[in-house]
């Protein structure tokens, strides 16, 4: 598609930092004279929000989990991405499909199968044309976690081996799909992370 604008999209496991990059990330981007929708899931609609609301609170099946995020996607890709990237825009998002395959595959054990034909469902053959996964052990990441002011949701409160299954899972599509997921090392500080991503976006 001529014209298209780039979806990229935020990977990590809880604790990784990435709410912090991605608010520089789209600064960068604007500063650089594009126009980005920046958005998150699950949610980026009303109805994605409510979504989330439960999906982040409510004990539940695992299946029904999968189920609730592939149908807040599917509004989310109907209303807002979709129709953004048709006008040129670019679109940043917080988790998209990769956690489902980390969280819902590698965290909960839902089989790669069904998450894999959710996926085609829902979003046939799209994919996001980058993927930064910002990368970190799951130790510092849960201290970083526990010091948080606020009430943890329901996947910040799963045990540490939870979390390394999802790094994992992450890990093993960044070695999958080198070219779309690229690694960052989140232990780094912050200036060095932005400068590595103005290294990746130096040849977009
Ligand atoms: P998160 O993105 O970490 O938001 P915040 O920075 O506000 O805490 O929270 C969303 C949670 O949803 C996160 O723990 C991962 C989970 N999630 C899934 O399990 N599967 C998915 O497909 C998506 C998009 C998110």
């Amino acid at each position: 598609m001529t014209g298209r604008g780039k979806f990229i999209t935020l990977e990590g496991i809880d604790g990784a930092g990435k709410s912090t990059h991605l608010a520089w990330l789209v600064d960068f981007l604007r500063s650089r004279g594009r126009t980005v929708v920046q958005t998150r899931e699950p949610g980026g609609t009303p109805l994605g929000e409510k979504l989330r609301e439960l999906l982040l609170s409510e004990p539940m099946h695992l299946e029904t989990e999968a189920l609730l995020m592939f149908a807040a996607r599917r509004e989310h890709l109907e209303r807002v991405i979709w129709p953004a990237l048709e006008r040129g825009d670019w679109v940043v998002c917080d988790r998209f499909t990769d956690a489902s395959f980390a969280y819902q595959g590698g965290g909960r054990g839902l089989s790669h199968d069904k998450i894999q034909q959710l996926e085609n469902w829902v979003q046939g053959g799209f994919q996001p044309d980058l993927t930064l996964l910002f990368d970190l052990p799951v130790e510092i990441a849960m201290q970083r976690i526990a010091g948080a002011a606020r009430q943890l949701d329901r996947f910040e409160q799963e045990q540490r081996d939870f979390h390394e299954r999802v790094r994992a899972a992450y890990l093993d599509r960044a070695r999958q799909m080198p070219e779309r997921v690229k690694v960052i090392d989140a232990r780094m500080n912050c200036a060095r992370i932005q400068n590595e991503l103005e290294n990746i976006f130096s040849t977009y």
